[in-house]
């Protein structure tokens, strides 16, 4: 881990300023229980750092080994293709949040 960078949930946004990802999930009203919504988001911020513009195969892909038991795997696809969609348009485009070389947590690679 020595000389890598690690980004928590905490460190995407503030509640002034969200990253596009936490403003993509409340538009979307991802969270329920709200048990599995970190490890989603923090894989989403590192899929849209390295994928600016995913397919969904590349968002489903992504997201493989994660489950949410409230059901909400819909919601999380359409907060993550708006999020990308702020690629396009924002001052804080999701890619840019997540520092290159930063690792999320739950990054395996
Ligand atoms: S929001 Fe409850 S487990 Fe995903």
């Amino acid at each position: 881990m020595k000389g890598n960078r690690i980004t928590t949930l905490a460190g995407l946004g503030t509640p002034e300023k969200p990253h596009p990802l936490q403003a993509a999930f409340i538009a979307e009203q991802v969270p329920q229980c709200g048990y599995c919504t970190s490890g989603w988001m923090m894989t989403a911020a590192a899929l849209l750092r390295d994928k600016p513009k995913p397919t969904d195969k590349q968002i489903r892909d992504a997201f493989s080994g994660l489950k949410c038991r409230c059901g909400t795997h819909m919601a999380i696809m359409r907060a993550v293709r708006r999020a990308a969609a702020s690629n396009e348009r924002s001052e804080t485009p999701a890619r840019a949040v997540v520092r290159p070389g930063a690792r999320a947590v739950g990054d395996t690679a």
